[in-house]
């Protein structure tokens, strides 16, 4: 998606070989137009899907996943990192090992929005290693239901995580694909 691509280039920060800082669009401060076209974008490329319900992750997946939400019309659910004290409900959980930040988080999704007739999109801005969308990944077929495909706003193709979801069988739509930051230059697949 050249206008993501373009932005990165233009606003993204390289903090040093594997990591870049996009907070002016997408991670704190964000661009709800720019939000709008990925939106659109992950609309079109599942447009041959039946999607039920989206699904991602707080914090930062949830802009995306809302405009996306906003075209297909169907509801957008995100895992929650900590268990909230108003959780009564049963829940689906799993263990999501985080290797940028070192550590792990115990996701949970109430089991009210999740039922076996759901056909899921998972909806991520980052794709590292893979582990938060394969923690996805798990929850949804705790509830039985189907994923139809992983959308990701970056995917850091030079760390294994779209690889090891493709190769897991799953269908994964990147919308800018890094290769490497060289120069301290962005290089796209
Ligand atoms: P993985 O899920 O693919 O295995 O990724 P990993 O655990 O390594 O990443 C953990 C967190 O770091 C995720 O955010 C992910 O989006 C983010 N992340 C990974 N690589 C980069 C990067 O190069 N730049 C930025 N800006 N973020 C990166 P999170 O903890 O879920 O945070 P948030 O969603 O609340 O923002």
């Amino acid at each position: 998606m050249d206008l993501l691509k373009q932005r990165i280039q233009t606003d993204g920060l390289i903090l040093n070989d594997s990591l870049l800082k996009v907070d002016s669009f997408l991670n704190q401060q964000i661009d709800p137009e720019l939000m709008m076209k990925i939106g659109e974008e992950f609309a079109n490329r599942f447009s041959n899907e039946k999607i039920t319900k989206i699904l991602t992750i707080e914090s930062s997946g949830i802009a995306v996943s809302v405009m996306t939400g906003l075209i297909l019309k169907v509801p957008v659910v995100f895992a929650r990192k900590k268990k909230p004290t108003t959780t009564t409900d049963d829940v689906y959980t799993t263990k999501v090992y985080s290797y940028t930040k070192g550590e792990s988080n115990i996701i949970t999704i109430s089991k009210k929005f999740l039922s076996p007739e759901d056909h899921v999109l998972i909806i991520d801005d980052f794709l590292a290693n893979g582990e938060a969308a394969a923690g996805l990944t798990k929850i949804v077929e705790q509830a039985n239901a189907k994923v139809v495909g992983i959308g990701i706003v970056i995917e850091k193709s030079f760390q294994p995580g779209a690889r090891k979801l493709t190769e897991a069988g799953y269908r994964v739509e990147s919308l800018a694909r890094i290769k490497a930051f060289s120069n301290g230059k962005v290089q796209f697949l």
